[in-house]
């Protein structure tokens, strides 16, 4: 019977996961915190973290975030994070970063960047030299590189790459973008064919984190191709994720 209504979910709700939204239910700038918390999936997953249940996500209108603190949570453009939130357990790198990374971008949450210093150092020995671009970023720093993007290239070409303050991951303080010891490339389409590409595609999972916007799932995620952008969600949901070849909305529209 469960089965039954999984199914039935799960094929009433993949065409708004793979094709998206109209623009209109995209949030907008300022109306996408005040959206109503709508449930749309009940979601039973349990976190490898906190086992605790985990919140309801949308996969089609934009709602504000129940959990916005849990590892596992999914923050895209359909589910933005509360307006008042900032992570509460943010801590220092002890890893190179660009010069230009400001002190705020260098940080992310305890567990993720334990992790991550751990996956650097891990690096090194396969004589991998990771480097930093931008961890953790304020909803107002968010904002401000929105805009800017948005003033560069235009709206729709923005949303590509890109997330409305309130929708980045980065404000989770759960991920970061990644570069090689030479910083060429970084946050560039060109990091694909580096060896340190190449490396993290490999090996992220073994800390706990994912390559969060994979080739070939851009209509899933919302997102081009970033082999740069790692997101912690614990090291047993990586592995079931890099195993099964899904993306984090592909494991909650499956769960
Ligand atoms: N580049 C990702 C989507 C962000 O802006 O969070
Ligand atoms: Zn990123």
């Amino acid at each position: 019977m469960r089965t039954h209504i999984t199914i039935g979910i799960s094929c009433l709700l993949l065409p708004l996961v793979l094709f998206g939204c109209s623009k209109k239910e995209e949030p907008s700038k300022q109306s996408s915190k005040n959206q109503p918390t709508e449930t749309v999936v009940q979601n039973n997953k349990q976190s490898s973290n906190t086992r605790k249940p985990l919140p309801k996500y949308s996969t089609g209108k934009l709602q504000v975030i129940a959990q916005p603190d849990d590892i596992s949570v999914l923050v895209n453009k359909h589910n933005s994070l509360p307006e008042t939130f900032n992570p509460k357990d943010l801590a220092s790198l002890n890893i190179p970063f660009l010069a230009s990374a400001s002190t705020e971008k260098r940080q992310l949450r305890k567990e993720a960047a334990t992790q991550l210093e751990k996956m650097v150092n891990a690096a090194k020995k396969d004589n991998i030299y990771l480097k930093g671009v931008s961890g953790y970023r304020s909803h107002e720093t968010q904002k401000a590189l929105f805009n800017r993007y948005v003033k560069r290239d235009g709206y729709a070409k923005a949303r590509t790459y890109s997330a409305l303050p309130g929708t980045s991951e980065h404000e989770t303080g759960l991920s970061i973008d990644i570069t090689g010891k030479d910083g060429t490339c970084a946050a560039d389409d060109c990091f694909a064919q580096k060896p340190e590409a190449e490396w993290l595609a490999k090996h992220v999972q073994d800390f706990g984190f994912i390559i969060r916007y994979p080739k070939g799932k851009e209509k899933v995620t919302g997102y081009k191709y970033e082999p740069w952008h790692i997101r912690y969600v614990g090291v047993k949901i990586a592995k079931e994720l890099t195993i099964k070849g899904i993306t984090l909305e592909e494991y909650y529209l499956h769960s």
